[in-house]
């Protein structure tokens, strides 16, 4: 099928709900048309940019493509973009600062790298072995509560039993957040992607007025925890007092700067890993060769990890815009444009990957850029790899007793998506 390249919708929120990812769409642009201006009523025109190469320059090179300027995410005409609408009432309350950029991914260097090192330094590999005994004690016991559910209920939502639980404990270990507020992170990190269960909504509430009465919700939460750990000794985790005590330029945060570092990471870290472990159980039930394969290969776990990162590429888009008149895939571009680049497809793309449409558990080399790439690389790779590696050790042994009953939901968003809601139960 080919597409009027006029037409195609990149850009709708809609759309990732309805149809999923516009895999086909972005085939032909990576064939025809690889940084292709995109022009529609409904969003202010970008670049769009699909093929690995391309991806990869916008991405290594952070001067002449930064994410300090007027657009980072996609958003509608007429929409704030996620987290840079101005204000929140809860920062307005505060008297915060509207020129503050709300959080590292819209730093440049030489800020950017000093604030991303005063948290770095708890996701290194190193870190990550320490807790993997602990992150697998954590999966299993999900696993097992997921069995039990199944056991009595029949079927249930993977995403809510299982796939949402170990990426808030695990944030909330790291960070040091008490075990009893986790599953009320849930609820608060979800409303920072416009995402609010109807059970969450109030009587006479839009899910908008939802959603930022939820996250002021979340930002109370981290003041009061921020305060906590700035009390002389400190407080209980030892990550907020580091961050307490970081200096940027010889300076300590300040409470808006400090508050909008921890909401980047819990939610950085919970939607994204969820939509991996969601996607990745998707592909292993729809393709039993390669369950089968894992499961008498448990050796394949780490190649098995890559290839659902890659396969599942959870953030769809970041745009940056261009500081210099250049010329990217031979297309010529000006200073002040915005490019977005589109990870998925840069993950499906032939001339990098073979057949890249098979799923393959031994896939090797997997060079995916499902966590970008150069100054702005994922802060969390390892602790996501980390997540995943367990979440699927544990999985393995019951997948086989699984199958999707075909009761699915996605979420409609541009910049990170995945299912909501992931209907399974006991194969019959
Ligand atoms: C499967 C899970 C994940 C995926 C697919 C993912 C993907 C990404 C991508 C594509 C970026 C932007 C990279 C770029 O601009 O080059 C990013 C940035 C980031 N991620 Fe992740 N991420 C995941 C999990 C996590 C986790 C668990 C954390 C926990 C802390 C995290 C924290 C961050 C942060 C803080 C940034 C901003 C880094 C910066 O601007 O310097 N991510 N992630």
């Amino acid at each position: 099928m080919r597409f009027d390249l006029e037409r195609i919708d990149l850009h709708s929120p809609q759309r990732y709900a309805e149809e999923g990812f516009p895999w086909a769409e972005w085939d032909q642009l990576r064939r025809e048309a690889p940084v292709f201006r995109y022009e529609r009523d409904a969003i202010e025109p970008f670049w769009a940019v699909t093929r690995y190469a391309d991806v990869m320059a916008v991405s290594e090179n952070a001067k002449l493509f930064i994410n300090g300027g007027p657009r980072l995410r996609m958003a509608l005409k007429g929409e704030p973009e996620l987290l840079r609408g101005g204000l929140d009432s809860f920062g307005q309350s505060r008297g915060w600062d509207p020129a503050e950029p709300p959080d590292i991914t819209f730093m440049d260097d030489p800020r950017h790298r000093q604030t991303r090192k005063l948290s770095s330094w708890a996701f290194t590999q190193g870190c990550m072995r320490s807790a993997a005994a602990h992150f697998d004690t954590l999966a299993e016991g999900f696993t097992q509560e997921m069995m039990e559910t199944l056991a009595r209920d029949g079927e249930c939502d993977f995403v809510a039993e299982l796939a949402a639980k170990l990426p808030l404990a695990a944030t909330g270990e790291i960070i040091g957040l008490a075990p009893g507020d986790w599953k009320q992170m849930l609820v608060w990190s979800n409303a920072i992607i416009g995402h609010v269960e109807p059970e969450h909504v109030l009587p006479g509430e839009t899910v908008a007025q939802a959603a930022e009465r939820n996250m002021s919700e979340m930002r109370g939460y981290l003041e009061a925890l921020i305060h906590e750990h700035r009390q002389p000794g400190g407080g209980p985790s030892a990550f907020i007092n580091r961050l307490v005590n970081g200096t940027v330029d010889g300076k300590p945060l300040n409470d808006q700067q400090l508050n909008s570092y921890l909401f980047l990471l819990i939610g950085a870290g919970n939607d994204t890993t969820r939509n991996a472990t969601t996607g990745g159980a998707v592909a292993l039930l729809e393709n039993p060769a390669m369950r089968d394969l894992l499961c008498a290969k448990p050796e394949l776990l780490e190649s098995a990890v890559d290839e659902i990162l890659r396969w599942t590429s959870p953030v769809i888009s970041f745009m940056r815009t261009v500081t210099a008149d250049t010329v990217l895939g031979g297309t010529p571009l000006r200073e002040g444009d915005t490019v977005c680049v589109f990870y998925p497809s840069a993950n499906r793309d032939d001339t990098v990957f073979e057949d890249p449409y098979r799923f393959d558990i031994r896939r090797n080399p997997n060079p995916h850029i499902t966590f970008g790439f150069g100054a702005h690389f994922c802060l969390g790779t390892n602790l996501a790899k980390a997540e995943l590696r367990s979440v699927m050790k544990a999985l393995l042994p019951v997948l086989p007793k699984l199958e999707l009953t075909g009761d699915h939901h996605r979420i409609a968003n541009t910049h990170v998506s995945g299912y909501s809601k992931l209907g399974v139960r006991l194969a019959q």
